[in-house]
C-alpha cells in the first residue's frame, strides 16, 4: 500500500488503546519522543551508511525505517531514489508525509514479501528489525532483500548481538526471555557468527563489520542520539508520566544487567 502525506499526526506503532504496561518497548519510547531505536546509536548508523558509500546513482530500499531518522541522513547523499517498507501504518504515513515527493516512496508493507520487482535496488538496508524475528522470519527477510538487490549490489544490517561468542546457551536463554518480557517483542539476538551465516546463507558475502557499545537508554547516548533539546523533551515526557517512567526504568536496569553480552553490531555485505 503506498501511503500519500498525512496532515495530522499518527500515533505510530500499537494500537491506540493499548496499555503503557503492554505496548512494545520501542513504539513506548517513540511516544515519549525518542527517535533513534537502534542499539548503537547514530554513530554506527553513520559508519553504516558510510561503508554501504549511497551516492547518486544508487536506488535505495530501507526497511522497517520505524521514525525516518536514517531516511534522512541516506536522503542527503541524493541517491537516485528511495524506497521504505514499513509495516506499522501511522510509522508509515508519518514518513510519507515528512519525506514526501519523488523520487521517495514510503509504502506500508512486509519485509518479508514486499511485492517489490526483483532487482530494483543497489542498495538495501535495515536497523533494528531483525533481531526481534525468529530465525525462520529472519531467513525470509535476508532472502527478500537478496531478490531485491542487483548483482554486486550491497546490504547492511544494524543490530543487536551476543557476547562473547561462545557465551553459554542458560544465560542466553534467560537474558531472551527477560527482554523479551520486559519490551513486549520477541528479542532474538544472535552471536557474530550466526549473524554472518544467516546473512551468507541468504546469497551475501560479508565485506565489512561494526561493533558500538548498547547504550540506548544511557544519558549520554540519549544526547547524542537525540541532541540536547530532544533529549530534554525525552527526559522531561519520562518524568511526566509514571507508569512509562517504571517501564523505562525496568529496560534501562535490563540493559545494563546484561552490558557485558549485548552489543550492537552492524553489517555490510554484496550480493554475488
Ligand atoms: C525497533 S524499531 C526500529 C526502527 C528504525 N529502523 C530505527 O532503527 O530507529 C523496529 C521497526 O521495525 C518495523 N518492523 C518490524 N517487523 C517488520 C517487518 N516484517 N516488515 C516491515 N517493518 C517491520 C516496526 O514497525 C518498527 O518500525
Amino acid at each position: 500500500m503506498q501511503l500519500t502525506s498525512t496532515h495530522d499526526t499518527p500515533q505510530v506503532g500499537a494500537p491506540r488503546n493499548i496499555s503503557t504496561e503492554k505496548m512494545p518497548g520501542h513504539w513506548l519510547l517513540a511516544r515519549l519522543g525518542k527517535r533513534v531505536l537502534r542499539p548503537g546509536g547514530l554513530e554506527l548508523t553513520t559508519r553504516l551508511l558510510d561503508q554501504l558509500s549511497v551516492g547518486q546513482r544508487d536506488d535505495v530500499l530501507e526497511l522497517a525505517p520505524g521514525l525516518g531518522v536514517t531516511a534522512r541522513l541516506t536522503l542527503q547523499r541524493q541517491p537516485q531514489s528511495y524506497t521504505a517498507v514499513e509495516q506499522d501504518e501511522g510509522a508509515a504515513g508519518r514518513l510519507a508525509g515528512s519525506l514526501g515527493g519523488a523520487p521517495v516512496r514510503c509504502l506500508c508493507g512486509n519485509a518479508e514479501r514486499t511485492g517489490l520487482a526483483s532487482e530494483a535496488f543497489s542498495v538495501v538496508y535495515g536497523e533494528a528489525m531483525l533481531t526481534m524475528q525468529t530465525t525462520q522470519v529472519k531467513m525470509r527477510i535476508l532472502t527478500e532483500a537478496c531478490r531485491l538487490l542487483r548483482r554486486g549490489g550491497r546490504y547492511g544490517i544494524h543490530e543487536l548481538c551476543i557476547v562473547p561468542d561462545d557465551a553459554g546457551g542458560e544465560m542466553r536463554r534467560e537474558m531472551q526471555r527477560a527482554l523479551s518480557l520486559n519490551i513486549h517483542v520477541g528479542v532474538q539476538p544472535l552471536v557474530a557468527a550466526e549473524w554472518r551465516n544467516l546473512l551468507e546463507c541468504a546469497g551475501f558475502r560479508v565485506v565489512w563489520e561494526g561493533r558500538a557499545p548498547m547504550r540506548l537508554l544511557e544519558a549520554r547516548r540519549v544526547v547524542r542520539d537525540e541532541g540536547f533539546f530532544g533529549a530534554l523533551r525525552f527526559a522531561f515526557n519520562v518524568l511526566r508520566k509514571p507508569d512509562a517512567r517504571q517501564r523505562v526504568i525496568r529496560m534501562r536496569r535490563l540493559f545494563r544487567k546484561y552490558r557485558r553480552h549485548l552489543e550492537a553490531i552492524a553489517f555490510v555485505c554484496v550480493k554475488e
